[in-house]
């Protein structure tokens, strides 16, 4: 079963895309279309809204629009869980306690500058692919699947 994520390169790890793309190949995945994007607030705030409550959301929509981000969509067998589990967890310090290998780990620095995003669940997946790359678009017209 082929299924689509989301991912995303931040700000910080936007100079290791080179690394991060080669370690997305190696563990299987395809990127079926990618974009490099520099969000307004306005998006970042859409894009998180769901974190709006948090007492973190300033300092996460601060740091998401300081820099280009790369979005890509990931093809893969269990895409969503697969790529969380290459991301590691959110806090880049538990990263490399816990999971030493994994993207954060390798190239993330603290709980807000961890690196790299991955949709949560298949329902995320959507509502992100679409924030990104609209359905109707120009990019999805062009893109094989
Ligand atoms: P991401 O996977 O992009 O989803 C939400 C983001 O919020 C998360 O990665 C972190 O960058 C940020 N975040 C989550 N928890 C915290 C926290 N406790 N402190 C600061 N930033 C956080």
């Amino acid at each position: 079963l082929k299924i689509i994520t989301l991912g995303m390169i931040k700000p910080d790890s936007m100079k290791k895309m080179g690394e991060i793309l080669d370690l997305i190949f190696k563990n299987g995945f395809l990127i079926t279309k990618m974009k490099k994007v520099s969000l307004s607030r306005n998006e970042a705030l859409e894009f998180y809204q769901e974190h709006q409550s948090k007492m973190f959301f300033n300092t996460l929509i601060q740091y998401i629009t300081s820099g280009p981000v790369m979005a890509f969509e990931l093809m893969g067998e269990n895409a969503v869980e697969k790529w969380r589990n290459l991301l590691g967890p959110t806090d880049s310090a538990e990263a490399r306690s816990e999971a030493p290998y994994s993207i954060r780990a390798r190239f993330g620095t603290d709980k807000t500058q961890n690196a790299c995003h991955g949709s949560d669940s298949a329902a995320s997946a959507a509502r992100e692919l679409e924030f990104f790359f609209p359905a109707g678009s120009a990019g999805r017209r062009n893109t094989a699947v």
